[in-house]
């Protein structure tokens, strides 16, 4: 393809020009960031300043009519990914959205049915996977190293925190706390590698009795606790409809010694594994042979320089090679469907189904 993909961003704050730009801005030579929307046109200007981006829109429904993108980053706060991608989908435009792909499974759902029915590409920004841990599970796994995965303990636990920027308490604008905010990428990286099985039933429950305090420490900064109105931390069990159960835990505030763990552990029937997404020696495996049990740490984790460029590379790539998602939409309404059940699950005190057709 000798013409240049070309790019549009929606929603220019934190996400959009720490990751999304700066990984379009790595391929000069496949893609072009031709223009940048933000219904704040300050934070839209400021983008377009730092990445040389020609055009600045403030409604990206005006930048989709004027026919000047072939692909767009959706990187606004939750409420908003729904709408733009929707939107661009049916204008024939491919679409990386943010995570969590949207509120709820009914919004993911109608999304997922649009990408269906133009026949674009709906990539969701999960980038824990494109990690160097991501790649060597993946293959160490998919090579029948681990037997079956029968069982997994994800963790997204930060001891005190709360981001203090963007929407991030406000459950309006967001869906939830933690548990869609965090839980979303170590849940991903564990079904990611455990070949994302079909869920079937979760139950769950959810707590606020931290994040409001104001007489607590956040190590992000200062916040208003009148405005914090998600749970600030919350657990889960989900069943699979291959036998296998996964334990999710995820907070933004939690009496624990360390201060972030983001981390995943897996229980074969040949090996378990606990695995890291950042970090030194991110990976340690436990295994048996000749009835002696064995600890291992890998030593050649391939080297990615940053999940998220990599993530919007494996974007164009799919694109200009006319290849499936990296990270299809399917994946981003199975992880709202379960958020849905857990969440409903902490308020009706039941095991709730989880329901993923569309
Ligand atoms: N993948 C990751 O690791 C990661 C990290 C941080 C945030 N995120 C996700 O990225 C999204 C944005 O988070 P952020 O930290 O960049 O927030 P942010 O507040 O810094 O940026 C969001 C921007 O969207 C703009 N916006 C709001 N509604 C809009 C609309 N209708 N049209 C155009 N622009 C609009 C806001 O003015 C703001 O500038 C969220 O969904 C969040 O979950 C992902």
């Amino acid at each position: 393809m000798s013409k240049k993909l070309r790019i549009g961003i929606i929603g220019s704050g934190g996400i959009a020009q720490g990751c999304h730009m700066r990984g379009y801005a790595t391929m000069p030579d496949l893609c072009e960031m031709v223009a940048v929307c933000d219904v704040n046109e300050k934070i839209a200007q400021e983008a377009a300043d730092k990445f040389s981006v020609g055009k600045v829109y403030t409604d990206y429904k005006q930048m989709l009519a004027d026919g000047v993108v072939d692909a767009v980053s959706v990187a606004t706060p939750n409420k908003f990914h729904k709408d733009p991608t929707i939107d661009a989908l049916k204008a024939g435009v491919h679409v990386l959205c943010e995570k969590p792909l949207a509120m709820n499974a009914a919004e993911a759902k109608e999304m997922c049915v649009a990408a269906r029915e133009s026949g674009k590409i709906l990539q969701v920004a999960l980038q824990s996977r494109f990690s160097g841990p991501g790649r060597f599970m993946k293959s160490y796994i998919e090579q029948g190293n681990m037997g079956d995965i029968y069982f997994a303990r994800a963790q997204a636990l930060r001891r005190r925190g709360v981001p203090h920027w963007g929407v991030f308490i406000d459950k309006e604008k967001q869906g939830g706390g933690p548990l869609i905010d965090i839980g979303v990428h170590i849940l991903d990286f564990t079904l990611f590698l455990m070949g994302y099985p079909k869920p079937v039933s979760a139950s769950g429950k959810t707590w606020d009795m931290m994040g409001k305090n104001p007489e607590l420490t956040n190590n992000f900064g200062e916040y208003d606790r009148a405005k914090f109105t998600v749970e600030d931390f919350a657990v889960g069990l989900i069943k699979f409809d291959n036998g296998a159960v996964v334990s999710l835990e995820s907070s933004f505030m939690a009496n624990q010694q360390e201060n972030d763990i983001m981390k995943t552990q897996l229980f074969g029937t040949k090996a378990g594994a606990s695995v890291r997404i950042w970090g030194d020696d991110p990976i340690e495996i436990y295994t048996e042979k000749d009835k002696q049990l064995f600890d291992m740490k890998p030593k050649n984790i391939p080297h990615v320089e940053s999940a998220h460029t990599a993530e919007v590379v494996a974007f164009v790539n799919a694109i200009l090679d006319g290849k499936e998602s990296p990270v299809p939409g399917l994946n981003g309404l199975i992880l709202n469907a379960i958020f849905d059940a857990l969440y409903k699950s902490s308020e009706t005190g039941r095991e709730e189904l989880v329901d993923v057709s569309f």
